[in-house]
């Protein structure tokens, strides 16, 4: 049977007019056409999964099938050989030699960076001053994963770099890659500014690792754990350039994506008053007054229960995949080649397996109907040998984050400014103004 083409395309484009006018929208209602739809983006034919089922096929069970295809191909060159870029053998070890960072006993050792960032910005706060959440947000994610990364007295400098240039890096990377080829070569000032903040992002990262190199002191950091990290069967390390890869993936992947569920979680429990009062009674009984820790976080199990559905609310709009050995979806047999799109956010919004999936409603995850979900139906880190190293990091630093903020403070949206959603591959406030306003219990 012909794969059906979704409507709505236009001649040479495509469907890029849908994709970029109604974003979420268009995706979401694709699966009205069947499990298999194909998009053109510009001249590129696609293939738009719209069922768990071929979405947990294409990431876990055929994953070996795939790889990670157009989009990845086109950063690689801009950031590196990174994990969330490398593909086949190579990502393999690379994932293998880079788990022992994110190994539980690991993550408990940083939640103590995670807790002292998120009082320290809670101390700079005055009641009722109007803050930008989003840019909070943005600050403390950056201070939390450069601490996890760099301990040193040179790593601060690192920290502010990151700051700095990991916004460019992130907004810019996704312009050039969505641009045809000749922009990238175009002397432009959103160009430069992109090589300008990968240039000195670079010979902070180097130096760093020139200066480790010179001692071989194991600080504890997550640098120091990939410079020292050696492969089980070859006993060989990673190269000063890999390891420079590896530290730009970790900035890019991981301080967006968490400071943007931060931000739209205190967002939506504004909005949501009885959910904002479940989590303060949850976050004051656990707690009692004193610091989050580690062993709080298997505890606080509303509050988890918010974590996923913010996940589920504002997660990654699409991931590419390209066929490198023959496969079946269903009824579809596509030869290798072939550019086949995944989205947890079309999974997270379909109303066969999610009820009114635009509901804000952290409810949805007790009981049998969550535990009962078909695999693919809920994959805001994605799934299989590419899943999110940085998955439980991001959950605990969310965990810690949002206990220690709401244990003392408020934020209260301010009237007037709405809050818009501005979509590129994933959703971002158009701004987030909040008042903030201390407790009082
Ligand atoms: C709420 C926060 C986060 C979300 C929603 C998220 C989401 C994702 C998703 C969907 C993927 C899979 C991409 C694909 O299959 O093509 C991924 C991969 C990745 N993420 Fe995250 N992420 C988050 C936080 C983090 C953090 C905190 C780190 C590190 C500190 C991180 C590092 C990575 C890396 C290195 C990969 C590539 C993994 C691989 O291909 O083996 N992420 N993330």
């Amino acid at each position: 049977m012909p794969v059906p083409v979704a409507p709505g395309r236009w001649p040479v484009l495509g469907h890029t007019p849908a994709m970029l006018r109604r974003r979420f929208r268009f995706t979401s209602s694709l699966h009205t056409h069947g499990d298999v739809v194909r998009i053109y983006l510009g001249p590129m034919e696609t293939y738009f999964l719209t069922s768990p089922e071929l979405t947990h096929q294409v990431l876990v069970t055929d994953g070996g099938s795939f790889r990670k295809g157009a989009m990845f191909e086109k950063f690689r060159p801009l950031i590196g050989n990174g994990l969330a870029f490398a593909d086949g053998a190579f990502h393999l070890r690379q994932r293998r030699l880079m788990q022992p960072a994110f190994h539980r006993d690991t993550i408990a050792r940083h939640t103590e960076i995670m807790a002292r960032a998120a009082a320290g910005l809670i101390r700079t706060w005055r009641p009722g001053e109007v803050r930008e959440a989003d840019h909070d947000m943005q600050a403390l994610a950056v201070g939390i994963v450069g601490e996890a990364l760099f301990s040193t007295e040179l790593g601060k400098a690192a920290i502010e770099e990151a700051r700095r240039s990991i916004p460019v890096i992130v907004k810019y990377g996704m312009i050039r890659v969505l641009a045809p080829t000749f922009v990238e070569k175009l002397p432009i000032p959103a160009n430069r500014r992109f090589d300008d903040a990968i240039d000195r992002m670079r010979a902070i990262v180097l130096e760093l690792i020139e200066d480790w190199r010179a001692e071989q002191a194991d600080h504890g950091d997550l640098l120091s754990m990939l410079l020292l990290a050696r492969d089980a069967e070859t006993g060989e390390g990673m190269t000063d350039q890999q390891v420079h890869d590896e530290v730009i993936t970790l900035l890019t992947a991981g301080i967006e994506t968490s400071a943007l569920a931060l931000s739209w979680l205190f967002h939506e429990i504004a909005q949501n008053p009885e959910v904002e009062q479940k989590l303060h009674d949850e976050v004051d009984e656990v707690l009692g007054g004193r610091q989050v820790t580690a062993g709080d976080v298997p505890q606080l199990v509303y509050t988890r229960q918010i974590i996923n559905e913010v996940l589920r609310v504002y997660p990654i709009w699409i991931l590419m995949r390209r066929v490198i050995k023959e496969v079946e979806l269903g009824d579809v047999r596509l030869p290798p080649g072939s550019e086949v799109i995944v989205s947890p956010h079309a999974m997270h919004f379909d109303p066969r397996f999610h009820d009114h999936p635009e509901r804000f409603d952290p409810g949805r995850w007790t009981g049998e109907r969550a535990k009962n979900l078909p695999r693919g139906a809920y994959v805001p880190f994605g799934a299989g040998t590419h899943q999110c190293i940085g998955n439980s990091f991001a959950i605990t630093e969310i965990t810690i984050v949002v206990a220690t903020i709401a244990a003392k403070w408020r934020l209260v949206p301010v009237p007037g400014k709405p809050v818009r959603v501005r979509y590129t591959t994933t959703a971002y406030p158009s701004r987030l103004p909040m008042t903030v306003v201390p407790r009082d219990r």
